[in-house]
């Protein structure tokens, strides 16, 4: 059995957002082809996450032997994403683009996850490169949306794009490489016009074409452990 982990950043109700509509394309084919699978989910816009702030970080940092009660009830919105985090094969993240970023809402999800000893460790022994991932091995799904356009690598937009290389650094806190992110976006939605047309069409196919290419990959991955 695969475990997914659906997490929706738009601030937007269902029939309005456009990462809802790829999320739910993607999970309906997905389910389709391995309807056995698991699927956790959480609705940032309904159940939302909150910033850290000084008593979480010194929680956190804190060792877990050493936490007072009040920390370690500080720090259990933070396991639960963890938790949900270690749990799952495939993290498909619903990531509207907003003033070129990700929305806050997912950035406060992102500092609750990003936990030393449980998804990273810290060590100076190992030199400039102190911080070693301590998950692996998952697959990390974009299901984009913006209103401009050009924000691929070369487009008249790529220096404007902190969305991508945001997710991208913080991927291997979730145990992701960068090789095994995949992203969908849909574009122009501000234009309202023939490009925003078919951009919306070549998302739904390309979400669905996605989802056919990795649920296919994990049956096969199945059958080689069998
Ligand atoms: C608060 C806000 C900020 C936005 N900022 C940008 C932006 O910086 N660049 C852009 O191309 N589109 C921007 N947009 C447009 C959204 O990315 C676009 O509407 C997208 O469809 C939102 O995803 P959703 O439909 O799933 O909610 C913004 C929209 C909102 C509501």
């Amino acid at each position: 059995m695969t475990t997914l982990l659906h997490i929706e950043a738009s601030a937007q109700r269902a029939e309005r957002s456009l990462t809802r509509l790829l999320g739910r394309e993607f999970f309906a084919t997905w389910q389709h082809l391995r309807p056995h699978d698991r699927v956790l989910r959480r609705d940032l816009a309904v159940d939302p996450v909150e910033p850290i702030d000084a008593e979480w970080i010194a929680a956190a940092f804190t060792p877990p032997d050493a936490r007072t009660p009040a920390m370690v009830d500080r720090l259990r919105g933070s396991d639960a994403i963890v938790d949900a985090v270690s749990a799952a094969d495939v993290i498909v993240m619903g990531v509207p683009m907003y003033n070129y970023g990700i929305p806050g809402a997912l950035k406060c999800w992102i500092d609750q996850s990003a936990r030393i000893g449980r998804t990273f460790s810290f060590d100076l022994a190992r030199g400039d490169v102190p911080i070693e991932p301590i998950l692996s091995g998952k697959t990390l799904v974009v299901l984009s949306a913006c209103g401009e356009f050009g924000f691929e690598p070369g487009g008249m937009r790529a220096a404007m794009n902190a969305l991508d290389p945001q997710l991208a650094a913080c991927a291997h806190y979730w145990g992701v490489t960068r090789e095994r992110i995949h992203t969908v976006r849909i574009e122009y939605q501000e234009f309202k016009d023939a490009r925003f047309a078919a951009s919306v069409e070549a998302g739904k196919a390309a979400a669905v074409a996605l989802a056919e290419r990795l649920a296919r990959a994990a049956s096969a991955s199945m059958s080689r452990a069998a």
